[in-house]
């Protein structure tokens, strides 16, 4: 029996294995409102198999977004057409769904990706004022950002709030905050971005406050029956930056508070980063915080092989795997991990004849 195919509770979510699909920008909404690409891509993942799908890196407000192309949840546009794209997605899917809540602080006002990426300078088309807890830019040559006041702060939480609300409202089963990859909940966390003198920097505690309260408005303001987790990076990878010890402080705040997971992937925050990239690379990160709180803790990174991810999930490394580019370049990866182990899987009735004859019992017949 694989464990990467055994059930597991997330809060009050019934998961049926063990497999996420990770959050995805895909850099192609048009002012925060998802197009039919994100139909095409999120309807392909629906069918993937896996337990649950994350919905990429929705900005709370416009300000918030990594690039002018980034999906967002901030008005009534934006809602609706959130809305529209998971109402087909349920109609031939029945996967959990859960939305990627995020601000990118002072990483926000770029280029798509594939243009390149940059910065886009404030006061040129696409392109604005970036916020974030220091005025201290990401890189050089980026411009300043303007150090939030209590006043912005509270707008930040609300918005977050507010985003948490309309997600309840679409149908979301589950919200991940992100508070990774050096965007605004990952810059109050870090020393080496929030240089701070209030109450929001210096101690460890002053640097969790702003993100907990986070977590604390968008838990009180999303059904109690549905899971909020975070997305945390364990490690800046960077001498004098935030840790896995500092992690794992922050990942025991969290499940006090009421975190429902915790999904652990690094980096991000500072150029100077030096990441030992290869397979399961985060996987340790991983463990260090799966042995200090008692909810359930998500890899993700290099996760490729069918193998690799039982035995993260197995050996108690952690309890589920995401999988991003991996389940791009195979959509159907839970379905081949399924035959691989003599497991089942969900299909659409439409494709139930694509079980190969080895594998007659793939599917997982009028669940
Ligand atoms: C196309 C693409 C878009 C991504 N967008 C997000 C995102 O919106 N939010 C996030 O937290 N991580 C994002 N990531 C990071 C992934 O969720 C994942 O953590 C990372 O790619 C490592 O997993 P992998 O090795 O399976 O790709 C993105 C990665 C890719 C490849």
């Amino acid at each position: 029996m694989s464990t990467l195919f055994s059930p597991l509770r997330v809060g009050e979510l019934e998961l049926v294995n063990r497999i996420i699909i990770a959050p995805m920008c895909q850099y192609s909404a048009v002012d925060g409102c998802m197009s039919d690409w994100h139909l095409i891509h999120l309807g392909s993942l629906a069918l993937s198999g896996a337990a649950l799908l994350t919905v990429e890196a929705t900005s709370v407000l416009p300000e918030g977004r990594i690039s002018y192309a980034d999906v967002g949840l901030w008005n009534d546009a934006t809602e609706q057409a959130m809305a529209r794209t998971l109402v087909s997605v349920r109609r031939w899917s029945d996967i959990p769904i859960a939305v990627q809540l995020a601000h990118a602080g002072r990483k926000g006002s770029t280029e798509v990706p594939w243009k390149g990426g940059k910065q886009i300078a404030v006061g040129t088309i696409n392109g604005w004022q970036t916020v974030a807890p220091s005025a201290l830019p990401f890189l050089p040559g980026d411009h300043v950002p303007l150090a939030l006041d209590h006043r912005q702060l509270r707008g930040v939480r609300e918005a977050f709030a507010n985003a948490a609300r309309r997600a309840a409202r679409v149908g979301v089963d589950a919200v991940q905050l992100h508070g990774a990859h050096g965007y605004l909940l990952h810059e109050f966390l870090s020393p080496l971005s929030n240089r701070r003198t209030d109450e929001y920097g210096g101690s460890l505690e002053n640097r969790m406050r702003f993100p907990l309260e986070v977590f604390d408005a968008v838990r009180a303001a999303f059904p109690a029956d549905r899971p909020v987790s975070m997305r945390v990076s364990g490690t800046d990878w960077v001498e004098g930056g935030w840790d896995i010890a500092q992690s794992v402080v922050f990942a025991q705040a969290l499940e006090a508070h009421g975190c429902a997971a915790i999904h652990v992937s690094s980096g991000g925050l500072d150029a100077a980063q030096r990441i030992p990239v290869g397979p399961s690379y985060q996987v340790p990160l991983a463990r260090a915080i799966k042995a200090a709180v008692r909810v359930p803790v998500i890899a993700v990174g290099l996760i490729t092989g069918f193998e690799q991810a039982e035995a993260i999930v197995s050996t108690g490394d952690a309890d589920l795997i995401a999988l991003a580019r991996t389940v791009l370049f195979n959509p159907r990866w839970p379905w081949h991990a399924a035959a691989h182990f003599g497991a089942r899987v969900r299909s659409p009735d439409q494709y139930l004849r694509a079980a190969p004859r080895q594998h007659p019992d793939l599917f997982d017949i009028g669940h």
